[in-house]
């Protein structure tokens, strides 16, 4: 069966939220008709945490909420995403199965009253997990009002009980095939670790000391894939009585605890939810983070928006609101990288519950809000957008971005605790969108010829064929930016031995890395070009490279920071420290120019964001967004004449204003 295309079905973007009819009574449900109509909703995903609702007891279902709510939906014009309600298990399943409760690495067996209190491995949640999904199917899989189906919810939960011990031996026994290889993979010759029967082999629980970094990288990968066992499970039972697509939502960037490259090839449609990590422009380049790496994990396809908030925004211990405006401008930072759309959680504020105060389409105040209003107008606007539904965006820039990298670094006993993997690769896409550059992000492994520069922060773990396909990469024209701490253990962990980075990689580079010397805690050092840098620095012998700034005291004075490499048809930088803002800044600004690729609109000043979606028909749209407190007048070159969300010419953006450009 080829699943529908989501926006086809919708005729347009998707637009609406979470809905949770549940809390609410009758003439609630009577007003939400009226306010989705005025808000111009035509998607509602339904039913994420109704497992209590719809399975009361075991075995026993009541489908007579959710037939109401479906054909209610259906009659009002808004077509539904159907969750199955996997991530809150409801209290009876847990006193009748307690082994299906996670225990977290101390021994502690959690409780439910909160939600995500499961553990995948437990054979009774899987089973109660695949009827629930497959009863839906059953009964809804050509509901009419049905246009995608929503498994689980953010897949996300660990667990380090007995049954995750019997799966993460039976996994291990399958990756590592004999004992002598695990023992082998783990390194356990050091501390006398080794294994002389599966049996003794445990998760990564509570340790005195230093856990072994080869059991917790390969206890990650167990619990992604795991994980995606436990998605497929639900997606294939679905397929057996739906046509429609079937996706699940993938958690934001830093809490991520998934391979989302497989989790893309395995959803009909990539599903993120985004909430920014920080308030103001933090927040426009957080969302285009969050937007590029969703695009990237479908593989350039369209992807959606599947949550976000009308006002959550994390700053440190609080979350502030959206100032005005902002709803709008993230939506459409998320539309102008690929979104078929934008979903909210939740459509309307609960009452009651552990999220009373997250904020809702709807909040507590009711529709006479400024809030409800900025929402009317986000629907308006995605209306007069539907042309975009269907086009993509293509990068030049890639940055490498690899879970195993991210989950190799970060366990005990690294030389810096500064080796943040999020955090990097966070900077070095900052850099590149404060350039007005568009980024995609690539696995290490891919073919990487479509772009013209690739950069490779925290790349701590590279695999034999990554280290390879890099060199290939540049000996063939590419232009490829390693950064400091990146080539330097294999995929099991082991480091490269007589120099880093890993050998292939390093015949690019024209360096070979004798030493790390991480900075003492507020050490600058600074560079021969005026630069400084922080928390890294490495002894770098060039082999080969020049060198373009050299450390100027201490033990490295002389020695290369930052060299060139051409080598083939193309060249190899390495950067062997953590620049500041404005050097780094000026080395991407510099590769940039190296390798011919300019801003996606040249001439806007900083904190104007341009990207650009096109069809296949050849047909192009540039969304512009004002991030600035002042108006910017738009520089000549983009047809102007035709701004989409206002039918008439743009002159200029007032302060925090948008424009979508037909033909920009
Ligand atoms: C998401 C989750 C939603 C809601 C939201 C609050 O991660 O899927 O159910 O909790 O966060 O920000």
């Amino acid at each position: 069966m080829t699943p529908l295309l989501l926006t086809d079905r919708l005729g347009g973007l998707a637009f609406g939220g979470d809905y949770n009819p549940e809390q609410w009574d009758e003439p609630v449900w009577k007003e939400d008709e009226e306010l989705m109509r005025r808000a111009g909703v035509n998607l509602a995903t339904v039913g994420v945490f109704s497992w209590a609702l719809l399975e009361p007891d075991e075995g026993r279902y009541d489908f007579a909420l959710l037939d109401a709510h479906l054909d209610r939906l259906h009659a009002n014009g808004v077509a539904v995403d159907l969750a199955t309600p996997t991530a809150s298990p409801p209290p009876w399943f847990t006193l009748a199965h307690p082994d299906a409760l996670p225990v977290s690495p101390d021994g502690t067996r959690l409780t439910h009253g909160s939600r995500d209190t499961y553990c995948l491995a437990a054979p009774a949640y899987r089973d109660a997990a695949r009827r629930i999904a497959s009863a839906l199917a059953e009964r809804y899989g050509d509901h009419p009002a049905l246009a995608l189906w929503h498994v689980h919810n953010e897949y996300a939960t660990l667990c380090w009980c007995d049954h995750t011990a019997a799966a993460f031996a039976a996994w291990l026994r399958s990756r590592h095939g004999s004992l002598d290889a695990l023992n082998d993979a783990w390194g356990t010759a050091f501390w006398s670790q080794r294994y002389t029967s599966w049996e003794q082999v445990l998760p990564p629980r509570a340790t005195q000391w230093h856990a072994n970094p080869g059991q917790v990288l390969d206890f990650r990968r167990y619990c992604s894939d795991q994980a995606l066992a436990a998605y497929r499970e639900q997606r294939d039972a679905i397929r057996v009585h739906s046509d429609r697509p079937v996706t699940t939502n993938l958690m934001l960037p830093g809490y991520q605890n998934l391979d989302l490259w497989a989790f893309g090839r395995a959803v009909d449609l990539v599903a993120v939810d985004h909430y920014p990590a920080a308030p103001g422009i933090d927040a426009a380049a957080d969302t285009a983070f969050g937007a590029d790496r969703a695009r990237s994990f479908a593989g350039g396809r369209p992807w959606l928006l599947m949550e976000q908030g009308t006002g959550t925004v994390q700053d440190g211990d609080r979350i502030l609101g959206k100032e005005p405006g902002e709803i709008l401008r993230h939506t459409l930072g998320h539309i102008a990288r690929g979104s078929e759309g934008a979903l909210f959680f939740q459509w309307r504020q609960s009452r009651a519950g552990a999220e009373q105060w997250h904020p809702g389409m709807v909040p507590h105040a009711g529709p006479d809000s400024r809030v409800f209003r900025e929402v009317t107008a986000v629907g308006a606007a995605l209306g007069r957008l539907a042309e975009l539904a269907g086009s993509t965006v293509t990068a030049r820039v890639a940055v490498l971005h690899d879970s195993d990298a991210w989950w190799a670094l970060d366990v005990d006993g690294l030389p810096s605790a500064e080796l943040d993997y999020h955090a990097t690769l966070r900077r070095t896409h900052r850099a590149l969108w404060d350039a007005g550059t568009t980024t995609d992000f690539a696995h290490p492994e891919q073919d990487l010829s479509d772009y013209r520069l690739v950069l490779a922060p925290a790349l701590f773990l590279l695999s034999g064929p990554a280290a390879v396909n890099l060199r290939r990469y540049v000996a063939a024209g590419g232009t490829l930016l390693v950064q400091y701490f990146s080539g330097v253990v294999d995929d099991r962990g082991h480091a490269y031995l007589g120099g880093y980075p890993a050998a292939p990689l390093r015949e690019a580079l024209g360096v070979r890395v004798e030493e790390y010397r991480p900075l003492r805690r507020d050490e600058r050092i600074v560079l021969s070009d005026g630069s400084h840098g922080t928390a890294w620095s490495e002894s770098v012998r060039a082999e080969g490279a020049e060198t373009l700034a050299a450390y100027t005291h201490g033990m490295l004075a002389g020695a290369p920071a930052l060299t060139r490499h051409r080598f083939g048809a193309g060249q190899g930088w390495y950067l062997s420290t953590r620049l500041d803002d404005t050097g780094y800044a000026a080395l991407v600004a510099r590769l940039l120019a190296q390798a011919g690729v300019g801003p996606e609109l040249p001439g806007l000043p900083p904190g104007v964001e341009a990207v650009s979606r096109h069809a296949a028909d050849g047909r192009r749209w540039l969304v512009l967004l004002n991030h600035r407190a002042d108006a910017v007048r738009l520089p000549a070159q983009p047809d102007t004449t035709h701004d989409l969300l206002t039918g008439g010419p743009v002159g200029e953006l007032p302060p925090g204003g948008c424009a979508v450009l037909r033909g920009g």
